[in-house]
């Protein structure tokens, strides 16, 4: 939702969470409906190159993911994430900064969002639901993946690597942030993939991860400065 004089409300379901844009003034844990996150979508300029991309949560409507053959078999129709109202005089600034996450095949669409029942019964100010911008990376964009095996899906996301960090760092960041939103908010493909992560992990011996080691950064475009890393995810 967004005019001159009210601002802009953004919805965030992965890096956002843990992550929050510049200038907001409110902070809203919640759900969007009839959706379903996963780690569906090529990361080439965040978690991972052009040359070797990572992967990076992405939503799907809930009627098309039910026509897909997805290893995760179930799915709530609720995503848990966070809204952040971005005040008026700051709007063309924030939607500046985020539209440099559409190039990498994200667009934006509105979604009404469902602010926490906890958070409603703190702050009887909010409304039921109301209308929010949503960053997705739809199934025709060219960095959208699909399903992918669970197992090979953990290995690609524990040797990605990208300007913006390890990509088992996005991943492990997402399953924290989602377990502080709501005794609900949990979601079982993230947890999941994160627990074959570390069991990858552990998996490993002293040599395998002293060889991971000196491989991450290999290839990478540094960027110029902590705070210009923090301006591109
Ligand atoms: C997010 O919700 O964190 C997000 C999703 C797509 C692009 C950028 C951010």
């Amino acid at each position: 939702m967004e005019d001159e004089t009210s601002g802009l409300w953004l919805f965030g379901y992965g890096s956002l969470i843990w992550k929050p844009p510049p200038h907001f003034d409110r902070r809203v844990p919640g759900y969007i409906n009839r959706y379903v996150r996963r780690f569906w979508q090529a990361s080439e300029d965040h978690r991972g190159t052009p040359q070797a991309p990572g992967r990076v949560v992405t939503l799907i409507d809930h009627d098309h993911w039910k026509s897909l053959s997805d290893p995760h078999a179930n799915a709530p129709e609720r995503v848990w994430g966070a809204a952040y109202h971005i005040p008026p005089a700051r709007t063309q600034e924030v939607k500046e900064y985020l539209d440099i996450r559409e190039i990498n095949g994200y667009s934006i669409q509105y979604t009404p969002f469902y602010p926490a029942e906890s958070v409603r019964q703190s702050d009887g100010s909010l409304p039921e639901k109301f209308s929010c911008l949503v960053y997705i990376g739809l199934p025709e964009n060219p960095q959208f993946v699909g399903p992918q095996d669970l197992d090979a899906l953990a290995a690609h996301i524990l040797k990605s690597v990208g300007p913006s960090g390890e990509n088992k760092e996005y991943l492990y960041m997402l399953e924290m942030a989602l377990e502080t939103l709501s005794p609900e908010s949990v979601d079982e493909h993230v947890s999941d993939l994160a627990g074959r992560c570390r069991e990858l992990e552990r998996a490993r011996g002293p040599e395998e991860r002293d060889e991971e080691r000196k491989h991450v950064g290999e290839g990478l475009t540094r960027v110029r400065s902590t705070e210009e890393q923090e301006e591109v995810e």
